[in-house]
């Protein structure tokens, strides 16, 4: 029996087709696979990627639509850390896709597995250990660092749930080491009283991450030293400055941003609490928000008799997520119904199963 390999379609003749023909194609295409495939999409997606998503939300809606999804493919249009964990929750007979490899997160690339195995190693030399330490990763990291997570007693948690998993964990834990985002994590600590000096950030670059003994001995909370490039474009006098030209506007942010500016905010919370928040306030009530444009833009767009504005003057646009691009998601839909597929996110299986262990624990704890 002779076996016909299918080649992919190259992705070159797509870059020179019309906005309306790749409209056009992705619909057919999204058509013609019907309910074998479903396409995710993170609100941080451009319009006219997220027109074409079967559901829409944030890091942890999609990661549940993901696990309960009986599609054959999944198309995820978000970044590399989500579709790893679409990936891992998903059946063994189901294959995630991410249109452009190229779309990651530059957070998430802040920290290694082996720079976490071994700050876990130099905080075991250091005795840190007797006490309990729980390590607990953002959504925002690699499927090994969840993996390394769900192996020690950890968990994954997202910008919606941060507070929910940190109740749970400060209370049967001696500390917290927390991964990859030191703003959410310390923006989440104060939430429980935890005084700033009982935080301390993990540098990956110096020997105890920057550290004495005895700092890491007393902290509640270790904090890897990693950020958002995005929303750390949001600065404290941003909220000063709206404040003073709009009276009576509300500052609503995402917990990436850093301490001070969450300080002087409104409101805290993650892309759909921020979407909830503004679809429940009154009309005519007015509105700065500090997260990604694209989100920002859209909500403006769909609220006109209510004032939105972008936190900072200044484009703070997620330039990973802006890589899938109505180009990459026809060609990776018509390489599908011609039974190609393109771009496949494969996590190994040693892997899946640690990292299953603490998003599975992350859903449960959640939805407690
Ligand atoms: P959410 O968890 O709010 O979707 O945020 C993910 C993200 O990458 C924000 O920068
Ligand atoms: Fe990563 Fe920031 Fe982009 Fe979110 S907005 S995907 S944290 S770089």
């Amino acid at each position: 029996m002779t076996s016909v390999s299918l080649e992919a379609k190259p992705i070159e003749a797509y870059l020179v087709m019309s906005d309306d023909e790749i409209q056009e194609r992705i619909r057919r295409s999204h058509d013609a696979l019907g309910s074998k495939v479903i396409i995710l999409g993170h609100h941080y997606q451009r319009d006219d990627v997220i027109c074409h998503a079967d559901v829409t939300g944030d890091s942890y809606q999609l990661s549940v639509a993901a696990s309960r999804s009986k599609a054959e493919f999944i198309v995820f249009c978000g970044v590399h850390f989500m579709a790893e964990s679409a990936d891992i929750l998903a059946r063994s007979n189901q294959r995630v896709i991410l249109p452009d490899l190229g779309a990651g997160c530059s957070m998430a690339d802040m920290a290694t597995i082996e720079q976490v195995e071994d700050a876990w190693r130099q905080l075991e030399e250091t005795g840190i250990l007797k006490q309990k330490v729980a390590p607990i990763t953002y959504m925002n990291s690699s499927a090994a660092i969840k993996a390394f997570c769900g192996r020690k007693g950890g968990v994954v948690c997202t910008s919606s749930n941060a507070t929910k998993l940190f109740e749970v964990y400060l209370r049967e834990y001696d500390k917290i080491f927390f991964l990859p985002d030191q703003h959410l994590g310390r923006n989440t600590g104060v939430k429980f009283g935890i005084p700033l000096e009982k935080m301390v950030v993990w540098n990956p670059h110096e020997e105890l991450g920057g550290c004495t003994p005895e700092e890491l001995r007393s902290a509640r909370l270790i904090l890897w030293k990693g950020h958002c490039s995005v929303h750390g474009r949001f600065k404290p006098w941003h909220v000063d400055l709206i404040r003073k030209q709009v009276p009576d506007i509300k500052v609503l942010v995402h917990p990436e941003c850093v301490y001070e500016v969450v300080q002087k905010s409104d409101l805290i919370g993650s892309t759909s609490f921020i979407i909830k928040t503004v679809e429940n306030a009154p009309e005519g009530s007015k509105w700065a928000i500090g997260t990604e444009v694209n989100l920002v833009n859209r909500l403006a767009k769909r609220f006109p008799n209510k004032e939105i504005y972008l936190l900072a003057p200044d484009l703070c646009m997620c330039a990973t997520m802006y890589r899938i691009a109505p180009q990459n998601l026809a060609w990776a839909l018509e390489n599908l119904v011609e039974g190609v597929v393109v771009n496949e996110i494969i996590v190994d299986e040693e892997t899946k199963h640690y990292a299953n262990v603490a998003l599975e624990r992350m859903i449960q704890l959640t939805e407690a």
